[in-house]
């Protein structure tokens, strides 16, 4: 079956939150981290198929959603959950502030690696608990585009648990850096965590976005199951079926206690998941591999492509200094040019970037390129910025 990943419906003028941030300007937005493509088919079939229905009262996932989920753990990773460890979250920055609120008192510390996706840091300073950040450090490699290594600052890390510390956050695969963390590493945190007693809250929204075919992604509560009771994995339909407007997602906690005192810090702020998002997240996990496949070999050709334009110079003075491992997000160091604003710059030349300091990167450091598009939409993203770059 062959799948259309080059044609989009017109998205300006749409509710698209990427598309309406920059309103009355040419700017091609390649920022915030949803697809300029359509779902799967069978996630459109099913939720035709349920709006027809007419009804929308308050929803329950039936068992067919939950043997979905449950299904595609068991097949794609190997891991067997008990449909009990399910608790469902409309969001999963909802999932990170709510295991703040859970598992660390206001004043005390939630550790994370930087650069990272935003809301790990102000998730714990919503509820007035303390972010504290280690960097990643980058090991460049001899070229400089693609071929070097983020690695955990594993001293770095020791000496940043104070006695307040209560959570980690990881993020794996690890927006923005693309970076898919290895078996040893995964091991290796959650020893941490177990050493100085945190819960280890792990994100996993971009694991079946895998871009390199030998890197299968771990579970971290898989990979060090006597730690698994002080694991919370995050996970979602949402950024690989291009379906975050559907609000779908899930936190999976073996512990009863700790998924106690979860559920309990959602109740009575945290939405419901709806009929809709639970529609999707069924025809998601079962009936949408091929869709997934496909979209992975189209995300594939975009990153070479990428590569390729850093490769031979096209993009002067930007550099990818890491494989992109996972995701559509390509973490681009811009230091080079010397810019105190760099995305200011590249939207004066109509393209949208995220901003790397959004991220925890110094300011004028990095930008984040989205690259879930058509090839004509990333080629003209990519003429655009060289346009940018030209102009300085
Ligand atoms: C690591 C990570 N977690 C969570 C989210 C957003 O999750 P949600 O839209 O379900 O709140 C994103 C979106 O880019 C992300 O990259």
């Amino acid at each position: 079956m062959s799948f259309d990943f080059t044609t989009v419906p017109p998205r300006l003028g749409t509710d698209s939150q990427k598309w309406q941030k920059y309103p009355g300007r040419d700017i091609l937005p390649m920022w915030v981290a949803d697809m300029d493509f359509r779902t799967s088919p069978a996630i459109v079939e099913a939720l035709h198929r349920r709006v027809e229905d007419g009804v929308f009262g308050y929803a329950r996932p039936v068992k067919s959603t939950v043997d979905a989920v449950v299904e595609a753990c068991a097949n794609r990773y190997g891991w067997a959950i008990d449909p009990a460890w399910l608790v469902w979250l409309p969001g999963l920055v909802c999932g990170l502030n709510v295991t703040a609120q859970a598992f660390a008192a206001v004043g005390e510390e939630v550790l994370c690696l930087a650069p990272v996706y935003p809301p790990f840091m102000t998730a714990p300073k919503n509820s007035g608990r303390i972010s504290t950040t280690v960097p990643l450090v980058l090991h460049p490699g001899p070229t400089g585009v693609a071929d070097g290594r983020w690695e955990i600052d594993w001293a770095a890390l020791e000496a940043a648990v104070t006695p307040r510390t209560r959570l980690f956050f990881l993020c794996n695969p690890h927006n923005p850096i693309a970076r898919v963390f290895r078996r040893e590493e995964l091991v290796r945190l959650a020893s941490f965590c177990a050493q100085h007693d945190l819960v280890l809250c792990s994100d996993e929204i971009h694991c079946d976005l895998i871009l390199d075919p030998s890197l299968p992604h771990l579970p971290t509560a898989l990979v060090a199951p006597q730690h698994a009771a002080r694991t919370i994995t995050l996970m979602a339909p949402s950024k690989t079926y291009n379906v975050p407007g559907l609000g779908t997602s899930f936190a999976i906690i073996p512990d009863p206690a700790l998924r106690t005192r979860f559920v309990r810090a959602t109740q009575g702020i945290v939405a419901e998941v709806t009929s809709l998002g639970f529609t999707a997240c069924e025809a998601a996990y079962r009936d949408s591999e091929s869709w997934r496949q496909a979209l992975l070999e189209t995300l594939r050709g975009h990153r070479d492509h990428i590569v390729g334009a850093l490769r031979t110079g096209q993009l002067p003075g930007l550099r990818l200094a890491a494989p992109l491992e996972a995701t559509y997000l390509a973490w681009l160091d811009v230091s080079a040019l010397g810019l105190s604003d760099p995305v200011a710059h590249f939207e004066a030349h109509g393209v949208g970037l995220s901003d790397g300091s959004y991220f925890g990167a110094l300011r004028g450091s990095h930008v984040r390129l989205n690259f879930g598009c058509p090839r004509a939409t990333l080629d003209e993203g990519l003429r655009r910025m060289r346009a940018a770059l030209a102009a300085l």
